[in-house]
C-alpha cells in the first residue's frame, strides 16, 4: 500500500515537472515582431545565405530566381541563442507566386543559417511563424 502511494506521488511529481520543462520551451521563443520594411540589416542576412535559398527554391519549383529583393521581414527572439528572422523575398516578376517567406537563424556568434522556406508566395501573403 505505501508502495502504491510513493509510486502515485511520484507519477504526479513526473507530471508536474513535464508541464514545467513545456512551459521553458514555449517561453524561449519569443512573439514575432511587427513586419519591417527591408533595411541594410536584413539585405545582409538574406545575401549571407542566398545560395543556399537559391539552391532550395530551383529544387522546389525548377524556375530560375530573376529577382533577389528583400521586401518585408519579422524577427523572433530564440531565448539567448540568437533571433529568427521571416524574409519575405521577392524572387520574380509574378505577383502571386513570385516571392519566398524564407526563415533565416542570425546566432548569437553571428552565424547565419536558412532554417526553412515557404516559395510560391503571393505579394500580399502575411509572413507568419514556421
Ligand atoms: C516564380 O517563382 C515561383 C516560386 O516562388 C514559381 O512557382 C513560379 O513558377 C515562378 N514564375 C516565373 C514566371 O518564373
Amino acid at each position: 500500500m505505501e508502495h502504491c502511494l510513493i509510486l502515485t506521488v511520484m507519477a504526479a511529481a513526473f507530471v508536474v515537472l513535464l508541464s514545467l520543462a513545456s512551459v521553458e520551451c514555449d517561453s524561449s521563443l519569443g512573439r514575432l515582431s511587427s513586419s519591417r520594411k527591408a533595411d541594410p540589416e536584413s539585405r545582409k542576412l538574406a545575401t549571407e545565405v542566398r545560395a543556399t535559398i537559391t539552391a532550395r527554391s530551383q529544387q522546389n519549383d525548377n524556375t530560375p530566381l530573376t529577382h533577389f529583393t528583400v521586401i518585408t521581414y519579422k524577427t523572433q527572439t530564440v531565448g539567448d541563442s540568437g533571433v529568427n528572422y521571416f524574409v519575405k523575398i521577392q524572387v520574380n516578376d509574378s505577383t502571386d507566386k513570385g516571392y519566398v517567406h524564407a526563415k533565416i537563424f542570425r546566432g548569437q556568434d553571428g552565424s547565419a543559417r536558412l532554417d526553412n522556406l515557404l516559395t510560391g508566395r503571393s505579394d500580399t501573403d502575411p509572413i507568419q511563424a514556421f
